[in-house]
């Protein structure tokens, strides 16, 4: 356990979010503003929720150890579905996207590092379940994918797609040299003509898309289920680092091994 944050607590921005003090009024305002965020805008943006010493040694921690980093090189739909030999060549379902990004599994995290003691952190937990309106709310019970760090080094993106999961959180923790980022388009899933959006999406149109700056320390809450998003490729030395953390509505929830071998390389 690192002596200069011997606690989650000290690493967080309290100050401007009072997260471990839900019943305040300020601890209320907050929620309920992050609510509104989330439900207009599909995601909810906390800016220098890590502060500035906590967020330097999460970073030293996370690149000490990207040797176990497993890297995935493959391509995908938008839906993350296998294409349908059915359907014509021109469906969007049939149009591949690029992906080739790394992860630092949860059994590789240092088991007393920060980054494990911000994951373990109830106040964490229950701030964002309040946020999602998720009650009850679990930490991810995945031995591998719980609590990661994505890694996008040189050449490293993320294509096109809507999400598995109905939410996901990141920390934003280490830009790269170039490139890396976030971009969205919000509110297409289940409109009449989504077929037509996403198409002219992946087609490179930039109506709609909006783009997120990488600010390191902030804290992104994300319902990539409803809203289309991508990584920008990556370039130059320095690694792309974003902590993910995962939570869920009920206790003992785990990936399929599937996705375990997809991601890590391993089942277990
Ligand atoms: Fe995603």
């Amino acid at each position: 356990m690192s002596a200069a944050f011997p606690t989650a607590e000290s690493m967080v921005n309290r100050t401007r979010y009072p997260i471990d003090t839900p019943e305040s009024e300020a601890g209320t305002a907050l929620l309920e503003g992050c609510r509104q965020e989330f439900e207009s805008a599909g995601l909810c943006v906390l800016p220098e929720f890590i502060l500035p010493d906590a967020l330097a040694a999460l970073a030293e921690e996370a690149n000490g150890v990207l040797d176990d980093a497993y890297f995935c090189d493959s391509t995908h739909n938008a839906y993350l579905t296998d294409a349908d030999p059915d359907l014509p060549a021109e469906d969007i379902t049939q149009r591949q996207e690029a992906t080739f990004v790394g992860s630092v599994a949860y059994d590789h995290l240092p088991p007393d590092g920060l980054l494990k003691q911000l994951y373990l952190w109830d106040p964490l937990m229950n701030f964002i379940g309040s946020v999602l309106g998720k009650k009850p709310f679990f930490r991810f019970a995945d031995p591998l994918g719980a609590c990661s760090i994505n890694v996008f080094v040189d050449g490293g993106q993320h294509g096109w797609h809507f999400d598995e999961s109905e939410f996901t959180i990141t920390l934003m923790l280490q830009q790269p040299s170039e490139g890396g980022f976030f971009e969205y388009v919000p509110g297409i899933r289940g409109l009449d003509n989504e077929k037509e959006l996403v198409g002219g999406v992946l087609e490179g149109k930039r109506e709609g898309v909006m783009q997120l700056p990488f600010t390191p320390g902030t804290l992104l809450i994300f319902g990539g289920r409803q809203t289309i998003h991508r990584v920008t490729r990556v370039s130059g030395a320095t690694p792309r680092l974003v902590p993910v953390l995962c939570y869920a509505e009920k206790p003992d929830l785990v990936n399929s091994e599937q996705v375990r071998k997809l991601f890590w390389g391993r089942a277990a």
